[in-house]
Parts: C-alpha cells; structure tokens; sequence
C-alpha cells in the first residue's frame, strides 16, 4: 500500500455536493489517496497517517477534468481550411477527407507518437480521461489500427466508422453503410467500448437518421454503448435518434428545438448533452444556452472534440472559458459540466470528482479558486498532479 496525504489545499473542488452548483467546493481540506484511488477526505487538521505528504501551497485542487470527446489519431494538417473558415467558407465536413488520406498514408509509429504528444499537452492543462475515436481510416485495417492505438492510451476507445462516407463509396453509400455495420463493426468491436456516427443532414459527407440507426443499433448489438455526433451544423434528428435508443451522450447539440430540448430533459439520468464551444468557435458557429439547458433539467458535459477540423485545441480550461463567457454557465456550473458530467457522460462513477473510491485523478490550479479558469482565460493555471513525481 502507497499513500499520500495532499494538504495545502486552497480550495477543493469535489464535484460531489449537493449545493446549487452541485460542486462541493471546501476549505480547510486534504484528500488522502491510497493506491491511485481517493481514502479519505476531511479537515486538514485531523488526516489519517499516510506515507507521505505532498503540500500544494495554497492551491486549488479539482477533480482531472474527463474530456470525454476527442478525435487524436490523425496525421496530416488542416489550418490552411481554419483559415479559410475565418474569411468565411462554412463547415461541411469535406476536409475529413484530407485527414483521412493522411492518417491512412501515416505509419503506426507516426500515429503513436502524434497520439501520445496529444494525450500529454492535455494532461499538461489538467485533463486525466479523454475519450479517444477512431474515423479518420474508414477501412478495416485502418479503423482497428486506430483503435488499437487508442486503447493504448485510454479505455474510453470509440468506433467511429461511420464518420464520413469515404470518397471510394460516394457512389454507393448503401454498401458503405453495410460496411461499418458488417465486417467493419465485426474487426473493431472488440477494441471498443463505444460506437459513434455523425449524424447531420445538412452535410452530404455525413449519414441521414436511417443510416444512423442501422449503425447505432448494429453498435448495441455488438455490445457497445452508443454516442451520438447530432444537430451541429443545424437542425437534425441527432437528438431524438439519440435520445430514443438511450445513447449516453449526443455532442455538439449546436442547434436544438424546443422539442430536443424537451426530449433531453425527459431522458436526463440517461443521454447526457455534450457541448463543444470549441468547435463553435473554431468553426465561427452560434453557441447554444447552456444555461437554458441547465433549467429545463437537462444533463450537460463540456469536452473538447480535439480534431484536426472543427477544434484543434486540446485544452478543457479554454472549452469552460468560452461556456462561461458565450453560453451562460457559472465558472461552477462549468467546472461541474467539464468533470462530473462529463464523466457521466462515459457512464463512470469512479471519474469527475473527489470522493472516497474513486479515482485520485487530481488537477492542480496555479490560482486559489476554480473561478480563475475562466478568469484568467488563456493563462496555463492547471495541470494534472504527479503524485508519483
Ligand atoms: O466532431 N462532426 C464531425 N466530426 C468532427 C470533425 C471532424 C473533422 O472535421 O475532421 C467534429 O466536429
Ligand atoms: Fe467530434
């Protein structure tokens, strides 16, 4: 048994209250940690003994952030389409297909190494879980390839096969679909622990809500839980596609109805709204209101879908500075979306806060409160503790 007893702490975020932002936040604490998983949490006066002691100066201490929606196996480059975006070209999803020629031509080793630079610039900003998709192969080989490399880095692996249909199908969409619902689905499921699919009407490269469900119900059938990309370049049936086969999540919910509200708030316990203000500000998009969200009962996460396209910043403090300023969270309610939620979002009780059991995925702030990750936008103040360090 190896334990440590963390003391100094300014603030700690447990995510674990019950209070209006349900964020837990105490003063005068330490958290004890035994074997990588939370002992013990209680007056810094009085901490059980412990083998060692590591003092965070004053700091604020929060649960890792979970970001539970990330694309990193890539290769290749896609700033020249941001800059285009910027002088107005729309987002359409067709530069997925630059990625997936370069991620294809990419060696094992070449994409090993991008991955593992990507999980450790989010690790060195305070992220502890990311979820991790393939979809940037689109054959057999390459989606196995991707998810095994993903699997190396996390347990959070992602089938997303049916991310784009590749330009060799576009004459044939039916046979694509059979495709990742087939032997694609067959060669990946057992490196996966989730299906995904970009559902969105309003890009041709992407699936209609039949093609859709065949793909997510194929998924369930598998064994795989089920994650929706929905409603982000404009109204869709993502959500209630989602909502009705009880996905865990649907990302992006940039454009959503009074009904697609209604129906995320009817299905919270269940399918968790998963916001990207990222991609809305990478892909020069309306923020949907979070804060509205919030009051009709629904559950959110904020992640921050790392991709080569519509967001390539890995950083969680940027995602809970744009929800504070651009979709009407609390610097609480934000800290609360980007942890807990997010962690249930994965459907994971052991992730996204302090508490006895479970996970000691602990992020330190260079500041005395998680106001200031909003606060003080664009300034590194977090980072993952090294309790082995
Ligand atoms: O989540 N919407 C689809 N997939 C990604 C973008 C992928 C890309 O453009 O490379 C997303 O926004
Ligand atoms: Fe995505």
């Amino acid at each position: 048994m190896n334990s440590t007893v963390v003391t100094g702490i300014g603030e700690l975020v447990t995510a674990d209250g019950s209070g209006a932002d349900r964020l837990g936040v105490r003063s005068g604490a330490a958290v004890v940690v035994e074997d990588g998983l939370v002992a013990w949490v209680g007056p810094q006066a009085a901490p059980p003994a412990a083998d060692r002691r590591v003092d965070v100066g004053g700091r604020a201490v929060l649960p890792g952030f979970v970001d539970s929606h990330a694309h990193l196996v890539f290769a290749g480059d896609r700033g020249d389409e941001f800059a285009a975006r910027m002088a107005g070209t729309p987002y359409d999803g067709g530069g997925i297909g630059v990625s997936v020629a370069a991620t294809r031509a990419a060696t094992d080793e070449e994409l090993r190494a991008l991955l593992a630079a990507r999980v450790a610039e989010m690790r060195a900003q305070g992220t502890t879980t990311v979820e991790v998709k393939s979809g940037y192969g689109l054959t057999i080989e390459d989606e196995v390839r991707a998810l095994r490399l993903a699997r190396e880095v996390t347990s959070e692996t992602t089938f997303l096969g049916a991310h784009v249909v590749p330009a060799e199908y576009a004459a044939d969409r039916a046979a694509y679909v059979d495709l990742v619902t087939g032997p694609m689905l067959e060669a990946a499921a057992p490196h996966a622990r989730w299906v995904d699919v970009f559902c969105e009407p309003h890009s041709a490269h992407a699936f209609t809500a039949d093609e859709a469900r065949a793909v997510l119900v194929a998924g369930r059938e598998a064994g795989l839980g089920l994650r929706v990309h929905g409603n982000q370049l404009g109204p869709g049936p993502g959500v209630q596609l989602a909502v009705e086969l009880g996905a865990a999540s649907v990302d992006h919910c940039t454009y959503l109805s009074p009904s697609d509200v209604d129906a995320l708030a009817d299905a919270a316990g269940t399918t968790v709204a998963t916001l990207l203000p990222g991609v809305e500000f990478s892909t020069r998009s309306p923020y949907p209101d979070a804060a509205a969200l919030l009051r009709a009962g629904v559950d959110i996460a904020l992640a921050t879908d790392c991709n080569p396209g519509t967001c390539y910043s890995s950083s969680m403090p940027f995602v809970i500075a744009l929800a504070v300023r651009e979709m009407g969270l609390t610097p609480g309610q934000a800290v609360y979306a980007a942890t807990a939620g997010s962690a249930r979002s994965l459907r994971r009780d052991d992730l996204g806060r302090i508490a006895v059991g479970a996970r000691a995925d602990l992020t330190v702030l260079e500041a005395p409160s998680h106001v200031h990750l909003s606060y003080r936008a664009g300034v590194p103040i977090a980072r993952a503790l090294d309790l082995d360090a």
